[in-house]
């Protein structure tokens, strides 16, 4: 009896669960990250929201094992006023149980990210979708709506990107019928997406979305960025007004570069563009870019690391650019390093941004603050 009081008075005192709370003033780059519970945050592949003076992190929901690569739970939800202590809001969207669920348990779940329109005070989560049992043939985007920002998040409908629509910079040879070869995706086929035209490929079914990222821009107008034409283009598609769809116009951009993981974030007027290599779990150098409008033309920039391990952009793989709030041209780098083996392991790798000769370049750090930006 004696033993069950103190068990109450402490977990009444510090938090339930086992595992004690830590508080940080500080980012630890590939450390485990506790949240509010002593838990390592599990947010992977995620991107953050600040709305009300919060940041809310979305991400997948990893759980053991390489089984827990694939969506056994959902998407996870934590909330933080500092960016370095966060609360565990919960599963913002989980898995189906039922079967004909495109987003039923042991589907892929990926890269979510959720944008807040304030026409129809909705907050709307984009990911990239592969339905249970198909691999990565699917290449879709899933989408979800909610009314309050940690949900729960309504599953709308999982959809192919642009079906039956050209892009701004179509060329004559995507309306050119396709070889009966390149009908289906060839896995490990690196001829130059024109010369085999994976565009036209796709254009009744609706072109590939795998990794992706949404952004905002200051205009309200939302937009869709995504690894497309079998992982060789990255798709730049705007939205609808109301976020929930394609709009229809998208452009092409860095045909044949075979790029993943984007990102983006605008500063001055300028739009600036980071993305790997395509190596899946394994890391591989970062890439980046800088354009005058968000449809281009985009130039590219190298890889924006330079300390030791800058071929693996410090093991990680990039999945969002957090904008700092009060604090000017104030980025961060938010990457993951994976541990496919056993997936909830995955560690975050966050860097500041720093601006040298007309691009950006992320310096390791093994401990960081916010007031390098100051
Ligand atoms: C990576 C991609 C991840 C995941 C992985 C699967 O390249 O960025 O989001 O899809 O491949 O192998």
């Amino acid at each position: 009896m004696k033993r069950m009081m103190h068990l109450l008075v402490c977990s009444l005192l510090f938090g339930i669960g086992t595992a004690t709370a830590q508080s940080y003033d500080s980012f630890h780059p590939g450390e485990l990250w506790k949240d509010n519970n002593g838990v390592h945050i599990n947010a992977h592949g995620g991107g953050i929201l600040l709305y009300k003076n919060t940041y809310y992190w979305f991400g997948e929901h990893k759980t053991e094992g390489r089984a827990g690569n694939k969506a056994h739970v959902g998407v996870h939800c934590y909330s933080s006023r500092d960016l370095y202590n966060w609360k565990d809001e919960g599963i913002a969207l989980r898995v189906s149980d039922d079967p004909s669920s495109p987003i039923v348990r042991e589907c892929i779940l990926e890269r979510p990210k959720v944008i807040y329109n304030k026409k129809t005070r909705k907050f709307v989560m984009w990911f990239h979708l592969e339905p249970k049992g198909a691999g990565y043939g699917g290449a879709m985007v899933g989408i979800a709506q909610a009314d309050r920002v940690t949900g729960p998040y309504t599953f709308i409908r999982a959809t192919r990107a642009t079906p039956k629509m050209w892009p701004v910079d179509v060329l004559p040879v995507h309306k050119q019928p396709v070889k009966p070869k390149y009908m289906a995706d060839v896995p490990n086929v690196y001829e130059h997406p024109d010369s085999v035209n994976t565009l036209g490929r796709d254009f009744e079914k609706g072109q590939h979305s795998r990794d992706m990222t949404l952004y905002v821009d200051d205009d309200g107008r939302g937009y869709h960025i995504c690894s497309s034409e079998s992982n060789s283009v990255i798709h730049i598609n705007e939205l609808t007004d109301d976020y929930l769809d394609f709009s229809g116009k998208y452009v092409r951009a860095f045909v044949g570069r075979r790029m993943e993981a984007p990102a983006i974030f605008k500063k001055d007027g300028l739009y600036y563009f980071m993305a790997s290599g395509c190596t899946g779990w394994r890391p591989n150098a970062a890439r980046s870019a800088v354009a005058p409008s968000i449809w281009g033309p985009w130039t590219e920039l190298g890889n924006p690391c330079v300390d030791a391990e800058s071929e693996t952009t410090y093991r990680s793989q990039s999945t969002y650019i957090l904008p700092v709030a009060g604090k000017k041209n104030a980025f961060i780098y938010m990457g993951d390093r994976w541990r496919p083996e056993n997936a909830i392991d995955g560690r975050y790798i966050w860097l500041p941004i720093e601006f040298e000769d007309n691009r950006f370049i992320l310096r390791w750090r093994e401990k960081w603050d916010l007031s390098i930006f100051e």
